[in-house]
């Protein structure tokens, strides 16, 4: 059977092929016999080490310190922080039970965008697809950059080798003043710019530098997953396992300090000194804010259903490996982000490296030294996963015919889908080295909340559209999930800034050139 014929022939010419979908019933036949099919190796538990290795990482190690105390233009949720993780966690509860539902009827690759091609239609997936791949490469860009800040914080603090600006800042990126800019002797140019009817203005600047160590980082953790899923699977499962202990050993560290060295006193003024005004200073407006941040610190769980083609039982996995890593994640994130804000006054944070700037803080050197490897392990494990996920939506896209077949192709020694995963490898390392952390973050955030809420969308569709198939995995309490996922993506996006927006769009308009110049245009003889 070859990939296309699992397509429902459009009804007559024209746009109809916008809403051309495919056959559940078929893809599903085809993942079995297909020889392209993947090497099925992952059980529950390696997909709970899977989620938990994409979700903690420079979320919670790095971007909670510009999310409590606020940076640039963008307002500090404060110690409130907490009550984002919350609101966040919620959101992603929602989302995560409807792409539970999801996975464990179409257990193939592809995640959402097979999802949606089986109920919206090839635009919808296509959308979705084009949504997931910023999700997951510009998502692993702003992971490498953050890499590449530990590595330096660690050489810093812990050795006194201070390394060069060029080689570990990236080449463009946005300040709000003049003053901001950390090293004037590297800069091309500053471009100041207000967006049209509003009051937001910021200095784009190009410097002499490329982010090297990120780019480097990415390419070796591009060779490991050419080489093969199972030895990548192994190697993220000894990363996860350090950064769960190393933040587990931070929150311990922590209340020890707090409660058992007598410092209730300076978690009491950090949180209370002058009630919710200082526990949350930019009010639920902060929160929110706050909450569109560090929602990417949650990204990930959902690449374990991208996943669902190498799994061994996907529709008693995948809803575990998905409900049971976004719970361990979201406790762990509540009491390091408390331990922070409740140890460090808002002014001190270290935005750069939140949680090896409060351990500095406690006064205990030794335990930032560890703190430092296990966010760099941590990082590298985030980097693989994500990696992972990005090209196996890519993979599914070519192999439906949406973009050159070449990309399907799967290595015959290693059966992994090598030409794409080099293609997006490459991809990101170039991005990782030019573009800024935020920016990133921030755009990734965007990609996934629109792919989360076409979810939700699909999920009731298909109560409807197809309510006797088996769903081994339904959903509790009829639409009531689907809806508030729908609602709080809504809410957690509003917090977003304007520059995000406007770039992201940029990247859904080159995403329209490509569909409507390349893959619309393709004929679909098999249909017929
Ligand atoms: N959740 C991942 C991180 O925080 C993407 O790095």
């Amino acid at each position: 059977m070859s990939s296309t014929d699992v397509m429902e022939a459009p009804k007559s010419g024209g746009f109809s092929r916008l809403f051309r979908r495919k056959n559940l019933d078929k893809i599903l036949e085809q993942s079995q016999n297909q020889e392209h099919s993947l090497k099925k190796t992952l059980g529950a538990f390696d997909l709970v080490i899977f989620g938990v290795g994409a979700m903690i990482g420079a979320g919670i190690f790095v971007l909670t310190g510009a999310a409590a105390a606020g940076s640039g233009s963008s307002l500090g949720a404060g110690p409130a922080l907490t009550l984002s993780f919350v609101i966040t966690g919620m959101v992603c509860a929602f989302c995560a039970m409807c792409y539970s539902e999801f996975a464990s009827m179409v257990p193939i690759s592809g995640s959402a965008y097979t999802y949606t091609f089986s109920t919206l239609g090839e635009f919808a997936a296509w959308i979705i697809g084009w949504a997931l791949v910023l999700e997951y490469s510009v998502g692993n860009m702003a992971v490498a950059v953050g890499w590449t800040g530990s590595i330096k914080e660690l050489l810093h603090a812990s050795f006194g080798i201070t390394v060069p600006p060029w080689m570990v800042n990236n080449t463009v990126s946005t300040v709000h003043s003049m003053e901001a800019i950390k090293n004037p002797d590297l800069l091309v140019k500053a471009i100041p710019f207000t967006f049209p009817f509003t009051d937001v203005s910021e200095i784009l600047i190009v410097q002499k530098a490329f982010n090297l160590p990120a780019c480097l980082i990415i390419l070796c953790v591009t060779w490991l997953l050419v080489r093969g899923v199972s030895e990548s699977a192994k190697t993220a499962a000894v990363m996860v396992f350090i950064k769960t202990a190393v933040v587990l050993l931070f929150i311990v560290m922590s209340g020890w300090f707090l409660f058992g060295g007598g410092n209730m006193h300076v978690l009491h003024t950090n949180w209370f000194a002058d009630g919710w005004n200082t526990f949350a200073p930019n009010g639920w407006k902060g929160i929110i804010t706050g909450a569109s941040l560090i929602f990417f610190a949650y990204i990930g769980f959902d690449a374990v259903s991208t996943a669902a083609e190498e799994t061994k039982n996907p529709q008693k996995d995948i809803p575990i490996g998905i409900i049971g890593s976004l719970i361990i994640c979201t406790l762990l994130y509540i009491l390091v982000t408390a331990a922070i804000t409740a140890i460090v006054p808002l002014d001190q944070i270290n935005t750069e490296a939140a949680v090896v700037g409060a351990m500095y803080s406690m006064g205990i050197e030794w335990a930032s030294i560890i703190i430092s490897l296990g966010a760099i392990a941590g990082l590298t494990s985030v980097l693989l996963v994500l990696q992972m996920g990005g090209t196996r939506v890519f993979y599914a896209i070519a192999r439906d015919g949406l973009l050159p077949k070449l990309l399907s192709k799967v290595h015959p020694k290693f059966q992994t889908p090598h030409v794409c995963t080099i293609i997006t490898g490459v991809f990101v390392a170039i991005g990782a080295g030019l573009l800024p952390i935020n920016l990133l973050a921030e755009m990734c955030n965007i990609g996934t909340l629109g792919a989360f809420l076409v979810v939700c969308l699909g999920v009731m569709l298909l109560r409807f559209t197809d309510p006797n198939r088996p769903r081994p995995f339904r959903t509790p309490m009829g639409l009531t999930f689907p809806i508030l996922g729908i609602i709080g993506c809504l809410v957690v996006m509003s917090g977003l800034p304007l520059t995000t927006w406007v770039v992201t769009i940029g990247w859904f308009i080159i995403g329209m050139v490509i569909y409507f110049g390349y893959s619309y245009r393709m004929p679909i003889k098999e249909d017929a």
